[in-house]
């Protein structure tokens, strides 16, 4: 009989799980999506998207996975087999299976280019580190100028990133992420905290609040639903598979969807502490909002006017960088999971293979800014345009898929069981509205955002 890993306990899901959605997406691309599209309105239209879509097509992936007991590919092969068509050769069940199959392959291209910005964050967390010792301090015009000119620095670092994870998720679930992502989350929340409490202490605090939280609307574009919509996938891991797979490790007395809830609640909560560290120090700077490198280049300002700046700088990127290395391990571990549920792949092959393919992928965005910063795609450098394709495009419509084929395919016991295990809850009323979100408004808003960018293509040219 195939052995399947659970999590000794509940905490050992929420780590995970909270691990995996709490990374990049919330420190580097949240301030810079925001910036991008003119502040206020997009955080409200996030926050609003995250809860009322995120979160029930979050519960739909734990679900497809608790259930099954598989990985995305496997799950949505074991649930057509017993699922309302079970017997009967199931109409469309190729697309389905090409669902899983996107969702694998998006988490590889996505692995692959987060692999680089992990990077950016090493070569940062290594120049503080640096710093210390140095009567010059830390010098940030510098260290972003290093990485921009050296597009090998940025593919060693990379590689770096990708060996790291493989060798922690060749060791197994419970070994490779359980321990250490508890204590790291809880020392970067009281370091964030610290740190926002610093930058709205700065002179134009007040204008960074109203930027953040006024919600001008007339600021937003077509293009705004499609982003946020992407970015709330993004930032809640959804539309990877991710979710299916750490669903499939969890006990089956875990309640789904306050699991699901909280997730989102912790993740953007840290959204929100990331926008109010960063904007501060951007008006206050006068750095251009929007582009991938406003991180890098707003917050090693902070540290540099600070006291005590290079200690705070070393352990801020050090904590963001072990967040995506947790990121990084939980799209790893899909990939590795879905080969070994699927094909019977070993574990350490499957890790080596993955590995060397997301190596690959990196090498192109790690070029962009050096060797290839001539090249552009629809009018942005390469590391941009495949993070607005694989996040404004191919997630939502995964998640598309996913809304339909948990609606369609899934039987209705199944999902209703697992909102029975509520004690605080009155759970008809929330499985009534859970279902109508995953069948009716979640794809309706996921078609019309696309839509909406599909005409902006238009109007562009
Ligand atoms: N949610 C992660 C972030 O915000 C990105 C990610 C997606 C990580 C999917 C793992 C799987 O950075």
């Amino acid at each position: 009989m195939k052995f399947r890993a659970n999590w000794n306990t509940r905490f050992g899901f929420y780590f995970a799980a909270i691990g995996s959605a709490f990374g990049l997406g919330n420190l580097w691309r949240f301030p810079y999506i925001v910036g991008e599209n003119g502040g206020g309105a997009f955080v409200l239209l996030y926050f609003f998207l995250a809860f009322f879509i995120g979160v029930p097509i979050l519960i739909a992936e734990l679900i497809l996975g608790k259930s099954t007991q598989q990985s995305i590919i496997g799950a949505i092969k074991a649930t057509l087999g017993t699922g309302r068509g079970a017997g009967r050769e199931t109409r469309f069940k190729n697309v389905w299976l090409g669902l899983g199959k996107l969702a694998v392959a998006t988490s590889l291209f996505v692995l692959g280019y987060y692999a680089v910005i992990s990077g950016w964050v090493l070569h940062f967390f290594m120049q503080f580190l640096v710093s210390l010792f140095d009567s010059q301090g830390f010098q940030s015009n510098q260290a972003l100028a290093t990485l921009r000119q050296s597009g090998g620095l940025q593919v060693a670092l990379a590689s770096v990133h990708i060996l790291l994870a493989i060798v922690i998720v060749m060791k197994g679930v419970q070994n490779g992420i359980e321990k250490w992502v508890g204590y790291l989350m809880s020392g970067f929340a009281v370091l964030l905290i610290m740190l926002v409490a610093k930058s709205l202490s700065l002179p134009q605090a007040g204008e960074a609040l109203r930027f953040l939280l006024y919600p001008d609307f007339s600021k937003l574009t077509i293009n705004s639903l499609g982003q946020a919509l992407g970015h709330v996938f993004f930032t809640l891991s959804i539309g990877f598979g991710v979710m299916v797979t750490f669903g499939s490790y969890m006990r089956h007395d875990s309640y789904v969807p306050e699991a699901g809830l909280r997730v989102a609640a912790m993740d953007t909560s840290i959204s929100l502490l990331s926008g109010l560290l960063i904007f501060p120090i951007l008006i206050s700077a006068s750095v251009a909002t929007g582009g991938p490198d406003v991180l890098f280049q707003t917050l090693p300002r902070l540290f540099e006017a600070t006291a005590g700046g290079a200690l705070f700088g070393t352990a801020f990127f050090l904590c963001l960088y072990l967040s995506a290395l947790g990121a990084s391990i939980g799209l790893l571990e899909v990939i590795v999971s879905n080969l070994g549920d699927r094909w019977g792949v070993s574990r350490s092959k499957a890790c080596w293979a993955v590995g060397f393919l997301a190596f690959s992928i990196a090498i192109l965005p790690a070029l962009s800014s050096s060797a290839l910063s001539q090249l552009h795609l629809g009018g942005r450098g390469v590391l941009q345009a495949l993070d607005a394709f694989l996040i404004n495009w191919i997630l939502p419509l995964v998640a598309l898929g996913l809304c339909l084929f948990v609606s369609g395919q899934v039987p209705p016991q199944t999902k209703e069981k697992e909102f029975h295990l509520s004690r605080k809850f009155d759970y008809v009323e929330l499985f009534g509205n859970w279902r109508m979100v995953v069948r009716w408004v979640g794809p309706a808003v996921i078609v019309v955002a696309l839509g909406l960018q599909l005409i902006g293509l238009f109007l562009k040219n």
